[in-house]
């Protein structure tokens, strides 16, 4: 079984969308990462307005060992209005086989490999057939295109409806001390029933806990420079400890585009919080005492 190990170097705001890596840049922090343990790494078709897996690709081109060491996670299923898809005409969800298909090819071409170890369904459409997206992913399967399957965004019921028909490895969910809904709405339940490992995206809530105006960004970051001190560590550290704790045994896919910050996410796991910390950020963040 090729399975992902913690954490995971998200990278939708490595090129246009952010930070606008140079092929030098995107080869100098892939290598960081790699020396330091992190060998996952996130993308979709659609980040950089669909350049940055080509971006990525191309610094990792040729590299056979490092493509042996390196876990490439990348998606489909939304498809963008810009100036690369002129002729879409409205930002909508496409999740039909021959969509699939095209768009998994596509991304082999853009990273230079052969195989995608982690194919995700970014966001779940209504329009969804269970059947068709069984097809398509036991097709590339068999080819060997993709190695695992996983699904992003999507709801306990939205789970149960495709895993019927498909094997379901990962569920990439929003999910930090900011946005605590899939702790309550029964999704990380569902991925404890189904063995279903969850990847939470924006794990350090985006950045926004250092915009201290907000108060309730405020008392969150206040529990969480606590215990940061506590533990003799730093926020993000905690913040990323918060997650690790829980039994799904969380994926956190960090956005960072500094290596510094993905050494503290690194970090974080030798941190364990006891429970009653736990609950002091989970009470900072909803505001109330548990019931
Ligand atoms: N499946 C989906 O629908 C979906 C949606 C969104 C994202 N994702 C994935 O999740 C990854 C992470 O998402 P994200 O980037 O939104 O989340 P994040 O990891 O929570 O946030 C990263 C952002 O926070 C900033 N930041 C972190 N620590 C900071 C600090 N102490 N002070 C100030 N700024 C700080 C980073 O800036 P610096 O770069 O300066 O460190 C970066 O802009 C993405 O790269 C992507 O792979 C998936």
């Amino acid at each position: 079984m090729n399975t992902v190990i913690s954490p995971i170097a998200g990278c939708m705001r490595w090129g246009k969308w952010g930070a606008n890596f140079s092929t030098y840049d995107y080869e100098t922090i892939i290598n960081q990462c790699v020396e330091n343990g992190i060998t996952a790494f996130d993308l979709a078709d659609i980040y950089g307005d669909y350049t940055t897996e080509s971006d990525f690709g191309e610094a990792i081109k040729h590299k056979h060992t490092l493509r042996s060491t390196i876990k490439l996670i990348t998606k489909c299923g939304i498809q963008m209005v810009c100036d690369n898809r002129s002729h879409h005409q409205i930002k909508s969800y496409n999740t039909t086989k021959e969509h699939i298909i095209k768009s998994v090819e596509q991304s082999l071409k853009n990273f230079h490999t052969d195989y995608i170890d982690v194919f995700l369904i970014h966001r779940p459409s209504p329009l969804l057939n269970p059947i068709e997206v069984a097809e398509a992913i036991n097709q590339l399967k068999q080819q060997g295109k993709i190695l695992q399957f996983g699904v992003s965004n999507f709801l306990p019921q939205q789970v149960d409806a495709l895993k019927n028909c498909i094997e379901i490895n990962y569920n990439q969910i929003e999910l930090s001390i900011i946005h605590l809904k899939p702790f309550l709405d029964g999704t990380l339940d569902n991925c404890l029933q189904n063995c279903i490992r969850p990847m939470a995206w924006s794990p350090l809530g985006g950045g926004l806990l250092s915009e201290d105006e907000h108060p309730r960004f405020r008392i969150i970051y206040s529990a969480t420079s606590e215990l940061a001190e506590k533990y003799n560590t730093g926020i993000n550290q905690i913040l990323i400890a918060f997650l690790l704790k829980h039994p799904t045994h969380i994926l956190p896919v960090v956005g960072t585009t500094k290596i510094e910050r993905l050494l503290q996410v690194k970090a974080a796991t030798n941190i364990k919080l006891t429970d009653e910390d736990w609950f002091k950020l989970y009470t900072a963040s909803t505001g109330e005492e548990v019931a």
